[in-house]
């Protein structure tokens, strides 16, 4: 699999989203792909911390659009759900390095990392609404927690992008530096975690979310059923046909 890298080196298992022809969307086999990788990172003994990264130019722009209209997830075992449940219940600590645009799951899938590094290029954006969609990987319930409610609103219900200055001003992201160095970082900080005791880490992590695990995943496999219902429905097929053809959607009649 071409489109996702994954590479192990010293207790440090790092997974590149690589499709940046098509700014590294996700297909389903993409999104089997992590959610394998963190499945066996989780069991494997060897394997302490994960590094999520992309390219210097573009974090990822969400689920590619061809693929939502040709093969939509049609039930919570999808493998984007499968992705989202693996992600939000991994135990050991993950970190993401982020440059460019972050659309839709490129940016809620940061919600479920431990430690996030920015580039200065770094867009985020959840336009759920804009694509006749509703919010998925348990953002309608994280995001207002971590921005407020009204700073959220204009995310998710606008779908307004903010840029990683605002991300670091509401939490979601721990550092900013050049986009040159966003990944490097992230592999240092993940070289700190490897060196440190592991049943510590998890421990310290299993406490930090232990309050709020069952509702985040049931929060996610309630968003997950939504979402599915709605691929299916006149808006998303409006707002993604218009993406296909390059023009606006026309959403007077949804
Ligand atoms: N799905 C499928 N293809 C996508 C895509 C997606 N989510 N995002 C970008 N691409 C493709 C474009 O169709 C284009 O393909 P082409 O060269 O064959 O025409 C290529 O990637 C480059 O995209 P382009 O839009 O020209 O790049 P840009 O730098 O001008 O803009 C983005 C980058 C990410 C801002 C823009 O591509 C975008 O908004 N993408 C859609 C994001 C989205 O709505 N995602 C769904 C979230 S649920």
């Amino acid at each position: 699999m071409q489109d996702i890298l994954i590479d192990t080196t010293d207790s440090v298992t790092t997974i590149t989203i690589n499709r940046v022809e098509k700014k590294n969307s996700f297909t389903s086999a993409m999104y089997a792909a992590c959610a394998d990788a963190l499945e066996q990172a989780k069991t494997d003994a060897a394997v302490r911390v994960v590094v999520i990264q992309g390219h210097v130019s573009v974090f990822s722009a969400g689920n590619d659009i061809g693929d939502f209209l040709g093969n939509p997830p049609r039930n919570t075992e999808a493998p984007v759900f499968r992705f989202l449940r693996a992600l939000a219940s991994f135990p050991k600590p993950l970190i993401a390095a982020v440059c460019g645009p972050a659309v839709g799951i490129g940016t809620t899938l940061l919600f479920h990392c431990d430690l996030v590094y920015a580039g200065d290029n770094a867009a985020f954006s959840m336009p759920f609404v804009n694509l006749g969609v509703c919010p998925e990987a348990g953002s309608s319930l994280l995001v207002p927690q971590m921005m407020g409610y009204h700073r959220a609103a204009e995310a998710l219900l606008l779908g307004e992008p903010f840029m990683a200055e605002a991300a670091l001003e509401v939490g979601l992201v721990n550092r900013i530096v050049p986009p040159t160095e966003a990944n490097g970082l992230a592999q240092a900080q993940a070289c700190k975690l490897a060196a440190k005791p592991l049943s510590s880490l998890l421990e310290t992590k299993r406490f930090m979310k232990q309050g709020q695990m069952a509702q985040v995943l049931a929060r996610i496999e309630e968003e997950s059923v939504s979402f599915g219902r709605m691929l299916g429905e006149p808006a998303s097929r409006e707002a993604f046909t218009a993406f296909m053809e390059k023009r606006k959607p026309d959403f007077s009649n949804v």
